[in-house]
């Protein structure tokens, strides 16, 4: 149970923000971009995301207390007192999330928290699809590590935060978001075996291209459970092909003619959901490729593909999304673009010639009014390192 923070109660807590001393832990979570791999890290995909240069700052202190502990949110102008091991209920709201982040560090680590103030301000827009779900937790997570000096490592952290987001949200999700915004690095993406936990870095200078997001300020409440249920639609269309090849142990090793040999069984919306997820796969694996070759061409079309799987296939886009993406792909100063993250709503990601940059956006967001009668938010992003002390 927790109690609402009083004006000067906020107000106090407030100050860990402006003051410097050793005392204070400060810490920067960034959100995350995916370049390409989406909606294949649940079924044992190659992902290729990077952490970004938006962040949630953190600033933490020891209260002295046993367990009682404050934290308080800019964005939100609030801030509760509560007892750390009173767990709140799932889906009460931010402070919901960050308790949920408590107990799966108590299963770890019992006991070695104890009573904290902790202010958070985002500068990382809620429900466009930059992950900033991630970034509360896994910042929350590394500054409970560091402050309290629990050593858990990185991949555990990943962990944690997952499942809390998991329990937290309502929607099963994969491992990307938060392995990005723990295990990011400036200047490059992450190629990440989402299967074993592999990763590689990979450079992310594309000459004079970058990565913009539009974000089409859409955000569909159906998300969660069409998400649980493409999840649900892969894990049965895996076990149908496993009946014959049982050496198949994810559906991105599965094959176009496996799902074809399958197809009655699978029915239509199964076929289409793995036919994605495999050729998704490829898409990863080539635009790797293509980024050693600088052969941006290339990988603006592997974009343009994939947003043709999510839309098509996978079906987890919307009209909103869908006229972004085809705008950008009849304009030449685009080299691709698609629809990224769980979908539903959020940013498209493009890539796009920094001098081109000004006038596009100027184009399409006159383009989007008249289409979809809403605002476009540029985001223009640079890649970053993960959650780090500040
Ligand atoms: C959300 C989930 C991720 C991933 C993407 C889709 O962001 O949190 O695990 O599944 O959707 O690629």
């Amino acid at each position: 149970m927790s109690t609402k923070l009083s004006q000067s109660e906020y107000d106090n807590i407030d100050q860990i923000f402006a003051q410097a001393d050793a005392e204070v832990l400060k810490i920067e979570a960034p959100g995350r971009i995916n370049l390409i791999g989406e909606h294949i890290d649940y079924n044992g995909g190659n992902v290729l995301p990077a952490a970004i240069d938006k962040c949630i700052y953190y600033s933490f202190k020891k209260n002295g207390s046993d367990k009682t502990s404050n934290v308080l949110s800019k964005n939100f102008s609030e801030g509760f007192t509560f007892d750390i091991s009173v767990p709140e209920k799932p889906g009460d709201g931010w402070l919901s999330y960050l308790s949920g982040v408590l107990s799966e560090i108590e299963k770890r680590v019992p006991g070695k928290v104890t009573g904290f103030d902790c202010a958070l301000e985002s500068k990382l827009p809620i429900g466009s699809g930059i992950s900033s779900s991630a970034a509360l937790l896994c910042g929350f997570a590394k500054g409970l590590n560091e402050l309290f000096e629990l050593g858990i490592d990185d991949i555990e952290i990943v962990k944690l935060c997952q499942n809390a987001e998991r329990i937290f949200s309502g929607a099963n999700v994969g491992v990307m978001d938060q392995f990005a915004v723990v295990k990011g690095k400036k200047d490059h993406f992450i190629l990440l075996d989402c299967d074993t936990l592999e990763y590689k870095t990979i450079p992310a200078a594309m000459k004079s291209n970058v990565l913009l997001l539009l974000n089409t300020n859409v955000s569909h409440n159906l998300a969660d459970s069409a998400y649980n249920e493409r999840r649900a639609q892969c894990e049965s269309a895996l076990e149908i092909i496993q009946s014959k090849y049982p050496q198949v142990k994810t559906l991105v090793e599965a094959t176009e003619e496996m799902v074809e040999e399958f197809k009655e069984e699978l029915g239509e919306d199964r076929v289409k959901r793995a036919t994605h997820v495999i050729q998704e796969q490829k898409r990863v694996e080539a635009t790797v490729e293509a980024l050693k070759n600088n052969d941006f061409e290339l990988v603006g079309d592997l974009l343009n593909q994939s947003h043709d799987g999510l839309q098509n296939l996978y079906e987890v886009s919307c009209p909103e999304l869908d006229f972004l993406a085809a705008y950008a792909r009849k304009d030449d100063r685009v080299l691709g673009a698609r629809m990224m993250g769980g979908g539903f709503g959020g940013c498209t990601i493009n890539l796009i010639d920094e001098k081109n940059v000004d006038s596009f956006v100027a184009d399409a967001a006159k383009a989007y009014k008249e289409a979809c009668n809403l605002e476009l938010t540029p985001i223009p992003v640079k890649t970053n390192n993960g959650v780090q002390k500040i």
